[in-house]
């Protein structure tokens, strides 16, 4: 395995102190976040997820500081993804509920309480997914009642496809990649009648991304809260696949922290650098092929419009690495140094690292960076242990045996 890796500044970045603005609030809004961070925190079993500090990591790496947001326990699903399909599900059947009723705003307590329950059962959500989305998206189905049909291409793990059968979704195969399994979802679902809730938006699809990308950005209001008594980070390291989760994160940093905002970091894997090539580009590009990557969320190969309306001016770098990274990132948050904590990341999870370990060996993505011995580094973990078989066939052990 080659351990190569790339690094482009971006040249089309906004100064630090180019506000937010109205033109970008038309996209992703602080009344965006405030309505999804009101409706998640009051669904059962919500709770923050944890900002840990790996002190001696960061002293390994000659850093000041790494702060890592372990994502592994949202809401029991093992990813940040949780947050945002299952969202928009809830919005998907409060505007149905509002429409058939004649009522203004329905919240989700209303929806959970059972009183709308003969138009929420006759309702069908559907999407494409590597993984997680659908997984979002089947579990807000099962929480909120409807019927649910999730749509995987060939190379989704079992693990993953069982896990989003255990919400009692119909998953389904499709030929080809992610792309192609997100045309095909919206295409049966126009024929069925059938509502996409997609974590990518494409011409004419906008509202249901959109609500996504806020609930994801409840991740990033409770990394702002956590941070309240500290200096914000120098950098934040984001994966991308459709790029939404740093476009949701990068526009709820920039809105809360302004002039003060991290550096923003975009990682990718070589083989799926869709981000990375349109911002070279100076536009939107498609990566095609089989995008195969052990990196699964982020098997990806077209930005999403709405993530590309903030990540254009948002991003100051973008690094893209080789698999072997990854994997190394995942042993070495299992086993830490000294008293740092033993993380459970999945493939798609410790991505952040995988960039740092990166720019350890290519001085120019090391530059690229700006990192020094004064630099704070925020990962974001957006996910654990998606699938127990392939961690334990990367890291040799399990979760528990690490936790322990
Ligand atoms: C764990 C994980 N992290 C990050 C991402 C990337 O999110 P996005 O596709 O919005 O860029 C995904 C996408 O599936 C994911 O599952």
């Amino acid at each position: 395995m080659t351990h190569d890796a790339r690094a482009m500044l971006n040249a089309h970045a906004a100064s630090v102190t180019q506000p937010y603005g109205p033109e970008r609030s038309q996209v992703m809004s602080q009344a965006g976040f405030d309505a999804a961070t009101a409706e998640i925190s009051s669904w059962p079993g919500y709770a923050p997820t944890p900002l840990l500090s790996l002190d001696h990591l960061a002293q390994d790496l000659g850093l000041a500081k790494i702060f890592y947001k372990d994502e592994r326990g949202r809401f029991g699903l093992g990813s940040f993804k949780a947050l945002g399909g299952a969202y928009a599900v809830a919005n998907v059947l409060r505007h149905q509920v509002e429409q058939a009723k004649g009522l203004t705003h329905v919240t989700s307590a209303q929806l959970l309480s059972g009183e709308f329950n003969d138009i929420i059962r006759a309702a069908t959500v559907t999407c494409a997914t590597d993984g997680n989305h659908g997984r979002s998206v089947a579990w807000g189905a099962r929480l909120f009642g409807c019927q649910c049909v999730i749509y995987v291409h060939e190379t989704v793990s079992q693990g993953r496809r069982d896990a989003i059968a255990h919400y009692g979704a119909d998953v389904r195969e499709v030929k080809g990649n992610y792309d192609d399994a997100v045309r095909h979802a919206a295409t049966t679902a126009a024929a069925q009648g059938w509502t996409v809730v997609s974590d990518t938006s494409y011409p004419g699809y906008r509202d249901i991304p959109l609500d996504v990308m806020h609930g994801y950005g409840v991740m990033a209001v409770e990394i702002v809260q956590q941070m309240a008594k500290i200096e914000p980070p120098t950098h934040v390291f984001v994966q991308a696949g459709v790029g939404a989760f740093a476009g949701a994160v990068c526009a709820d940093f920039w809105m809360q922290w302004g002039a003060r905002r991290p550096r923003f970091v975009v990682v990718e894997p070589l083989q799926a650098d869709c981000v990375y090539q349109s911002l070279q580009a100076g536009r939107q590009v498609a990566v095609g092929g089989a995008l195969d990557t052990v990196m699964a969320g982020l098997a990806c190969g077209e930005v999403s419009d709405l993530a590309w309306e903030i990540l254009h001016g948002g991003v100051n770098v973008c690094v893209a690495v080789d698999d072997a990274y990854a994997l190394d990132a995942m042993r070495i948050l299992a086993q830490p140094k000294a008293r740092d904590p033993a993380i459970v990341a999945g493939e798609t999870g410790g991505v952040g690292l995988a960039a740092l370990l990166a720019a350890r060996e290519h001085p120019a993505v090391w530059n690229a960076l700006g990192l020094d011995v004064n630099a704070r580094v925020l990962l974001l973990g957006s996910e654990g242990d998606t699938d127990p078989v392939i961690y334990r066939q990367v890291v040799g052990r399990d979760a528990a045996e690490i936790l322990a």
